[in-house]
């Protein structure tokens, strides 16, 4: 009889070890190597390379020039949801498989099947729920008013039912909600096992990649924010997204992690509501809600927020102190920075505010620690000092150093291009990050000292 293969593979980071051991010596974590049975011996190996055979069609495989390889353009399609696209990329391309990741309650199946409603009007689409029961589901899409009459819904979590169920009904798109409880009856493990979400994945991937429909996985993350059975699922999709968001909060985040049609460094910004998901048009703005006048000691900064530009209000108070000992509170930022820049201020700009209390404060609650604020921060005080407003169509951003030297920040032109998108006319950034052409309507002020920065507010 063949002897059954195990192989033992930690739950956290799915490195494989020839035998036990309590720490996993990749990821550090305790306890989570366990006992994985491979099935029929061969059958693992075929699964993983079977994309890679698929291409060679003799018996002896042969290397093609790069360039001889036809490529056709792909058409994406439009997910509906225009954060969505943005983060995959430009769209659902056909034939890959799309790991949807985030915390329970994130709101994961509301934006899926949101997304296939709208989809199901244009294209066969399929909805496969493994967690909630097909009344669920119907009770949601009812309760968000969404279209109902082409969306085909099913609920099972045998991979092998699936995948029959997507031979007969061959979807364009289909939701697998989630992977976790799929599972396999080829496969001794309980659901939610190493084994079982990687051989279940692969089956459905493979699927995928055959008959070029897209395949969304929904995948929980695990507590340490990690999603269960990570690296064992991220080689063989195409693209992982993360859909996050604290419980304080209605925003919701959908970053791309990994992207093999697109870039990463997308952000999708959401807002739950009693109506579902809604898209948020402006995010870069959503903290920037000024008055119509301009007033002193108000600055707009563009700062980096995760991957994505965010513009935000700066604002400063100076006012004489009746202490002896002046207070310095920065709210949003850091204190120490906050006391820095003052010494800056006084050391090269000349302006003596030994005397004055100085408060600053993020609008909206925002947390800014990047140090492109810096020169933001230091002409909102100077106008609140000076009690002169800055103009209002005007964007700072820019590190300031102990000698009074002003220091390019990543992402300039991304910052530029953004500020100029919502309407700010004016901009002072640092001589390195001055746009190599013109942007059309934006005047931009590249500063390389301070003082050069004081004088072009004067
Ligand atoms: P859900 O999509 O079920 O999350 P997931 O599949 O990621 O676990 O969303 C669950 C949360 O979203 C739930 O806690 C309530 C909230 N929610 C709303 O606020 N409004 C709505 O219209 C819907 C459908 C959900
Ligand atoms: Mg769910």
């Amino acid at each position: 009889m063949a002897k059954q293969k195990t192989a033992f593979v930690c739950t956290e980071c799915g490195s494989d070890y020839s035998k036990w051991q309590g720490q996993c010596s990749d990821c550090g974590a305790w306890n989570t190597v366990t006992e994985v049975r491979l099935g029929p011996a061969g059958k693992r190996g075929a699964a993983v390379s079977a994309g890679n055979r698929a291409g060679f069609a003799g018996a002896r495989p042969e290397a093609k020039l790069l360039a001889d390889i036809a490529t056709e353009a792909v058409v994406r399609i439009a997910s509906g949801a225009g954060e969505f696209d943005r983060v995959l990329g430009g769209g659902l391309v056909p034939g890959s498989a799309i790991l949807v990741g985030g915390s329970p309650g994130a709101g994961k199946s509301t934006l899926l099947l949101q997304t296939l409603c709208h989809l199901a009007r244009g294209r066969p689409c399929l909805y496969i729920t493994g967690e909630e029961s097909l009344q669920q589901v119907a009770l949601r899409a009812r309760r968000l008013g969404l279209p109902m009459d082409q969306l085909r819904l099913m609920a099972e979590t045998n991979v092998e039912s699936i995948l029959a169920a997507l031979e007969g009904d061959a979807p364009d798109v289909v939701v697998v909600d989630s992977i976790q409880v799929v599972h396999s009856d080829d496969i001794a493990s309980a659901p939610g096992s190493v084994s079982q979400v990687r051989e279940c994945a692969a089956a459905l991937t493979r699927h995928a990649k055959q008959s070029g429909t897209v395949l969304l996985l929904v995948g929980h993350v695990t507590k340490d924010g990690s999603l269960a059975g990570p690296k064992v699922l991220e080689h063989m999709i195409d693209c992982s997204i993360l859909l996050e968001g604290s419980d304080d909060s209605r925003f919701r985040t959908l970053r791309g992690q990994k992207n093999r049609f697109g870039a990463v460094n997308e952000l999708g910004i959401f807002a739950m509501t009693d109506g579902g998901l809604r898209e948020v048009k402006n995010p870069s703005a959503i903290f920037l809600d000024r008055s119509e006048e301009a007033s002193s000691g108000s600055a707009v900064m563009v700062v980096w927020e995760g991957t994505r530009p965010l513009l935000v209000e700066i604002q400063a108070l100076v006012d004489e102190s009746a202490l002896g000992n002046p207070r310095r509170v920065a709210v949003g930022l850091e204190q120490n920075r906050l006391a820095m820049l003052l010494a800056v201020l006084h050391r090269h700009g000349g302006l003596h505010v030994g005397d004055q209390d100085v408060f600053a404060n993020v609008v909206g609650g925002v947390k800014v620690l990047e140090t492109s604020a810096d020169l933001a921060l230091l002409l909102a005080i100077v106008s609140s000092f000076r009690d002169r407003p800055l103009p209002r169509d005007l964007v700072i951003f820019g590190e300031v150093g102990l000698s009074g030297e002003i220091r390019p920040v990543p992402s300039g032109q991304e910052r530029l291009a953004e500020a100029a998108k919502h309407g700010f006319r004016r901009a002072i950034v640092p001589k390195a990050n001055a746009p190599k052409s013109a942007i059309p309507g934006m005047e931009v002020v590249p500063v390389r000292r301070l003082q050069e920065a004081l004088a072009a507010c004067e």
